[in-house]
This record gives C-alpha cells, sequence and structure tokens, in this order.
C-alpha cells in the first residue's frame, strides 16, 4: 500500500508500530462521509479554478463511483492501509489514476477527518432522536392506557403517597424530552465545517468554504483554522447527551428489576425478553434491564475517556485525537441497542394493576390527604402533620388500618374531622384529588398527555 507521506522516508515502520498508527479497524465505517466530505472539496476545487474543472469532474465522478461499488459491496477498503482517508484515495488512484493525486490540494487529514467525524454524528444525531421519539411514543401508548391504575408513588423507597402508574410513566416520557433538545442542541453545534482548516494554519490556496458548509449542509464555517482541527468539545457534548440519556434508562431499568421482583410483583415481564438459569429451573431473569444498567457505566465510561485525552493536548492536532472515535463508536452502538431492547421490554410487559392496589392497603399512604383535610378546615398544616402523626402510631399500636378508622375515633384526635374525611382515605381518592398542574389526578395527567403528544408532534 502507497503511503501519502512516504518521500521523507527510508526505513520500513515496524509492523507493530503500524498496527498501533492505524485507525482503519475502527475508522471504516466513516467511509461514506469520507466520500462525501471529498466530493464536496473536490466540486469547490473545481469551481474556484484551484484545479482544471475537467480534473475536478474526474475526481468527483470517481469518487461517485466508487461510493457505488463499496456500498454494493464490490470492492472492499485495501486491509492495510493506514486510515480510511487513505484507503479512499488509493482505491480513488486505482480508477482514476495521478489526477486522485491533487484531491488532497488544499486539504490535511487533519480537517479531513473531523469533517467526516462531524457528518457522521449529525446523522447518528437525527437517528437517536428518533429512537428516543419512538421510545416516548410507547410511555404514551401505555400511559394512556393506565391512567386509573393505582401504585404507590415511593420516597426514599418507602409507600408515600397513591400515583397514578400513567403519572409514573410519563416522568421518563419528560426525561427523554430533555435527551432529546440535548441531541438537537448538539446537533447545532457540531454542524460547522472544519475543512479548509488545512493542517492547522489555512492554506495559500483561493478556497471557498462557505460553498463547501453549502454543499455539505453545514450551518457555518469554523473561523479559526487552529480550533477547527483540534476542538472535540462537539464529541464530549455528545458523549455527555449520551451518558445523561443512559443514566434516564438505566433508572428506568432499575425500576423494571424491582417491580419484577416477587417482592414488588408489579410487573411481569415478557419471556421474549427474559432469560433462564442453567441451574435454577424456576428463574426467569430481568437480563435487559440489567444490561441496560450495566452498559450505562460504558457511557459514562466513554464521556470521561474522551475528557481525559483532550485535557492535555497542546494546539492544534495530536494524534491523540484519534482516540476520539472509538469512544463515540461504541457510545452509538450501545444506544442503538438498548433503547429499542429496552423500549420492547415495556411493551410486552405485563404491569399488575391488582397487585400495585393491593400493597396500597394499610400503608397509611394516605396520611398527607388526612392532614390536608385538617389543614382545609383552618389548623396550621404543621399542627395537622403532628395529629396525624399521632393517629398513625395510635393505628399501629392497635394494629389496625388507617382506612378502617370510624368518624369517633379520628374526632378523640381532632374536632375538626367530621364522617366525610372518610371517603378520602383510599387510595384512589388520594390520586384523584392531586389536581394541581403536573399533579397525578386523572385529568391533570390528561392534560399532561395531551402536552406530551404535542410535543412528540414537534419535528
Ligand atoms: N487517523 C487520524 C485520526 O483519526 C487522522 C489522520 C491525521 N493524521 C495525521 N498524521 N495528521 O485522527
Amino acid at each position: 500500500m502507497r503511503k501519502l507521506w512516504g518521500g521523507r522516508f527510508q526505513g520500513e515502520t515496524d509492523a507493530l508500530i503500524a498496527q498501533l498508527n492505524s485507525s482503519l479497524p475502527f475508522d471504516r465505517r466513516l467511509w461514506r462521509q469520507d466520500i462525501q466530505g471529498s466530493i464536496a472539496h473536490a466540486t469547490m476545487l473545481g469551481a474556484t479554478g484551484i484545479l482544471p474543472q475537467e480534473e475536478a469532474m474526474k475526481i468527483v465522478e470517481g469518487l461517485k463511483a466508487l461510493e457505488q461499488e463499496l456500498a454494493e459491496g464490490r470492492v472492499a477498503l485495501p486491509e492495510d492501509a493506514e486510515d480510511v482517508h487513505t484507503a479512499i484515495e488509493s482505491l480513488l488512484y486505482e480508477r482514476i489514476g495521478d489526477v486522485a493525486g491533487k484531491l488532497h490540494t488544499a486539504r490535511s487529514r487533519n480537517d479531513q477527518v473531523t469533517t467526516d467525524l462531524r457528518l457522521y454524528l449529525r446523522d447518528v444525531c437525527d437517528r437517536l432522536t428518533e429512537e428516543i421519539r419512538e421510545f416516548q411514543q410507547t410511555l404514551v401508548a401505555l400511559a394512556e392506557r393506565e391512567i386509573q391504575t393505582v401504585l404507590p408513588g415511593f420516597t426514599h423507597l418507602q409507600h408515600a403517597q397513591p400515583i397514578s402508574l400513567a403519572h409514573h410513566l410519563l416522568a421518563y416520557f419528560w426525561m427523554l424530552d430533555r435527551d432529546r433538545e440535548r441531541l438537537h442542541d448538539c446537533r447545532k453545534r457540531l454542524n460547522r465545517l472544519p475543512l479548509g482548516a488545512g493542517a492547522l494554519a489555512g492554506t495559500s490556496f483561493p478556497i471557498d468554504r462557505r460553498r463547501v458548509a453549502e454543499l455539505l449542509g453545514f450551518d457555518a464555517v469554523l473561523p479559526n483554522s487552529l480550533d477547527a482541527v483540534s476542538d472535540r468539545d462537539f464529541a464530549v457534548e455528545f458523549l455527555s447527551a449520551a451518558a445523561i440519556l443512559g443514566m434516564h434508562l438505566s433508572r428506568l431499568a432499575e425500576e423494571i428489576i424491582l417491580w419484577n421482583s416477587p417482592e414488588f410483583g408489579f410487573v411481569e415481564l415478557d419471556d421474549s425478553v427474559t432469560t433462564g438459569s442453567s441451574i435454577m429451573p424456576q428463574k426467569k431473569n430481568p437480563d435487559v434491564a440489567e444490561l441496560v444498567r450495566g452498559k450505562t457505566g460504558r457511557l459514562y465510561g466513554n464521556l470521561l475517556a474522551l475528557l481525559t485525552v483532550l485535557k492535555g493536548i497542546p494546539l492544534a492536532y495530536n494524534k491523540d485525537l484519534q482516540e476520539d472515535k472509538e469512544l463515540l463508536f461504541d457510545t452509538v452502538d450501545t444506544l442503538l441497542l438498548i433503547l429499542p431492547a429496552l423500549r420492547r421490554t415495556l411493551q410486552t410487559a405485563r404491569f399488575r394493576a391488582e397487585r400495585m392496589e393491593a400493597v396500597l392497603e394499610g400503608d397509611f399512604s394516605t396520611a398527607t390527604d388526612l392532614a390536608d383535610y385538617l389543614a382545609r378546615r383552618g389548623m396550621p398544616f404543621r399542627e395537622a402533620h403532628e395529629i396525624v402523626g399521632r393517629i398513625v402510631r395510635y393505628c399501629l399500636e392497635k394494629g389496625i388500618k388507617l382506612e378502617a378508622l370510624d368518624v369517633a375515633t379520628l374526632k378523640t384526635f381532632s374536632p375538626l374531622f367530621d364522617s366525610e374525611v372518610l371517603a378520602l382515605l383510599t387510595p384512589r381518592a388520594s390520586m384523584a384529588s392531586r389536581t394541581s398542574e403536573g399533579g397525578t389526578a386523572p385529568d391533570a395527567v390528561r392534560a399532561q398527555l395531551a402536552y406530551a403528544k404535542q410535543k412528540l408532534a414537534e419535528p
């Protein structure tokens, strides 16, 4: 394989060093973007007269033909190439001869590689945004079904107040909605063109960067050539948005794992998303959710790894920057696997409404409603809290449920209680009473659902 920099060298590269140096094993997935960027560059070289039009055309045609051949699998990237850029250029040589050597006029691999990467991540952001949207759609569909399903809401993993299952599921909708916004935002900032920065200092050729930006669909050109070739903020931002998304998915996965345990029994996962044990015949394990939780570790790791790679790099390009790609690709592959897998887990899950309601029995989760009742009758809430605390203690000592108390007993704690209080002590009444905007009452959840659907319909 012809090297792009052979002239200055007499000796051969050591095989081990070539292996260390090579990025082809992983950057091969950028071949489409590399060709796309080169077509735009060559077009601009022709349009500006830096290359004669017919030579530029020959390069562009050659690149297009090569793209077709690669897409159809009629040709493979040469395995001994140093990186994807070298590989594409050498294939172009084989097709159009020496004129291929003119493609690299007014360009460096330093501005080329980060252009490729931005083009790649731009598509990835779009794809992930769509995956998240589908996940959100699943949550909306489930929520629509479960507005009236009541379960304990938890704080400190202790029963706190009754809530609607729809409300619980929609909490994740909004986390994912912010994730979508973050990716959208990340896409905006990465959609700026580095090409034209050359190796680091710009070029003496009369290039037209704005034309290239237009051809590639970038919103702007990066204004500083040193920054253009050495900036990887966009990759850090992407990995950061991905890590936050993973954190959300992991929290949901953790709840699925808990809820699927016999102690909770809130959900039963489908056979298609669970696995068995080689020794314990009774087992049905929530592996998908566990892997989502586990793989979130990688997403964090990739973010931290890139930040660490970048922190000591002096301007401008340094080979350390080659380390960005495997981290990005691993995060992309991980998300494209766990997002649909967890979505399927939810879609096929059987939520056990009867069990959720049953565990609310005698759990004191309507105690706040009792205190609110007194407060509505004019008692300072602090005092009401104190009195209801005493009522709870009384019930615990007597071994009776809060909802089993009669008015006569309640009156011994406060004369403000009367018969209508009893109706408030059921989980359903408690849930229905929380009508504030963003609350768990069915009507509030319906309003939330309408807003959620509106957000999903936005581009
Ligand atoms: N393969 C390199 C990377 O991924 C791009 C090539 C830049 N190499 C160079 N010697 N300037 O960053």
